[in-house]
């Protein structure tokens, strides 16, 4: 039996994917020689109900100066932040004296918005090549990792937060307890904690399990989160669902009694219930469900590989790591990753090794059929690419199920 990193009771995993790399761990010929696999193992906590990896790598392994996935490279996702800064911005009717942190801003895309708004914050993010980035953007970053003696320390230098931010990186850190006790001594009284992240009853009901991966320690719930918030005296006060990555949602946390529940916490917690996300049963399905798609997807590439058609893939994300590795995608059944992001680009994907190429020669590649592994960027990039594939070229995506298009 597992120890839950929450609650500390005893569980067992409902799903193993068998060894898997870092995800996003894209490497040149040389340095895939030695490649890292950790057994990656997920299993529900019966008592907390918190959805958690058994085991994470360290996480210097994951977070460091050349950290692959860089958070300005969808369009949709700098308008979705511009949308956070303003909503935080008009919840907490912020002005030049308020303070604002973020944890894990990555390369700014959401804290740029408060600079231009001239409110006054902070970010800290671990990954130093993507922190340049942010303070390019003029703003300051700590690059260290969040927790309870780094948010002492900013409290020395800095002040009392009217809010703190973070998007997909509270379900990346297993020293939970150490990021809530740094949340209660950073927070105003009156402040609110709030972050979004992959929403597991999305993950369950489409069966998305390649948001399964290295970095995502937790898969969080209404129920989770708010048994976590609890045992630090702070309450979740109110959940937003968003569309993006899939399905995410966003958790507000305040100091206990401070803030009004929203009716919207207690309407979630019950359709969790009555979803089952609080019963180890509900999970039992779900690795046949992701085998399904398995061979639904394989059986697909072999057939169009012995048909002569050619095959490649849009989106080095870190969510196709999974897939390729659990799946068995080799080059042979897709023959290279398109991707924008200059640091992916020429070098292998982690564990399958299949060529990751430079965006700008996709359209020269001709392809008859195109895998989307970024497929929560499906409407952004199905639109840029409309003209090009209406040629008689075909997407195929897999979440929920696989499909042609
Ligand atoms: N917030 C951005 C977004 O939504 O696009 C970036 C998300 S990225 C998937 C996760 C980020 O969390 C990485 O930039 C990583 O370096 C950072 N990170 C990981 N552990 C952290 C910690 N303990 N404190 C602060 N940032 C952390
Ligand atoms: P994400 O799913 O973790 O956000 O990663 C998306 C990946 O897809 C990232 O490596 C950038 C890439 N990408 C493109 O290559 N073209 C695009 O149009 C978009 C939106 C993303």
């Amino acid at each position: 039996m597992d120890k839950c990193l929450i609650c500390d009771s005893e569980y067992s995993p409902f799903v193993d994917f068998g060894f898997m790399p870092i995800a996003n761990a894209f490497a040149t010929k040389e340095q895939i020689k030695n490649e890292y696999t950790f057994p990656m193992k997920v299993g529900f906590c019966g008592n907390c109900n918190m959805v958690q990896l058994v085991e994470q790598p360290e996480r210097e392994k994951m977070f460091h100066e050349n950290y692959a996935f860089f958070s300005s490279t969808s369009n949709y996702m700098e308008e979705h932040f511009k949308l956070f800064a303003n909503s935080v911005s008009e919840l907490q009717d912020l002005n030049e004296d308020s303070f604002v942190v973020e944890v894990g801003c990555n390369d700014g895309i959401l804290l740029k918005n408060f600079i231009i708004n001239h409110i006054s914050c902070l970010g800290v993010e671990p990954s130093k090549n993507v922190a340049q980035v942010a303070m390019e953007k003029g703003i300051e970053v700590i690059t260290q990792f969040f927790d309870r003696p780094l948010a002492e320390r900013i409290l020395q230098s800095h002040q009392k937060a009217d809010a703190i931010l973070s998007a997909n990186v509270m379900c990346h850190i297993p020293y939970m307890h150490s990021i809530f006790d740094g949340v209660k001594t950073l927070l105003k009284e009156d402040g609110i904690f709030m972050f979004e992240d992959p929403y597991l009853g999305e993950i369950i009901e489409k069966t998305s399990f390649d948001q399964i991966y290295d970095e995502h320690v937790f898969l969080f719930s209404a129920l989770s989160v708010n048994y976590l918030a609890n045992m630090h005296d702070l309450e979740l006060v109110n959940v937003e669902p968003q569309i993006t990555h899939g399905g995410s949602m966003r958790y507000t946390i305040a100091h206990k009694g401070i803030k009004k529940v929203s009716q919207n916490v207690v309407k979630l917690i019950d359709q969790e219930k009555k979803l089952g996300l609080d019963k180890k049963q509900s999970y039992l399905g779900f690795t046949d469900n992701i085998n399904k798609i398995k061979n639904d997807l394989i059986n697909l590439l072999t057939k169009l590989k012995n048909d002569g058609k050619k095959v490649v893939a849009y989106g080095a994300t870190s969510k196709s790591t999974t897939v390729t590795n659990y799946f068995g995608i080799t080059p042979d059944l897709v023959g290279c990753i398109y991707d924008t992001t200059p640091i992916k680009q020429n070098k292998l994907s982690p564990g399958a090794h299949i060529p990751v190429l430079p965006y700008d020669q996709f359209r020269e590649s001709e392809p008859d059929y195109v895998l989307l592994f970024a497929w929560n960027h499906a409407t952004e990039i199905m639109k840029k690419e409309s003209d090009y594939m209406a040629n008689n070229r075909h997407w195929i995506t897999y979440i929920p199920n696989v499909k042609v298009i």
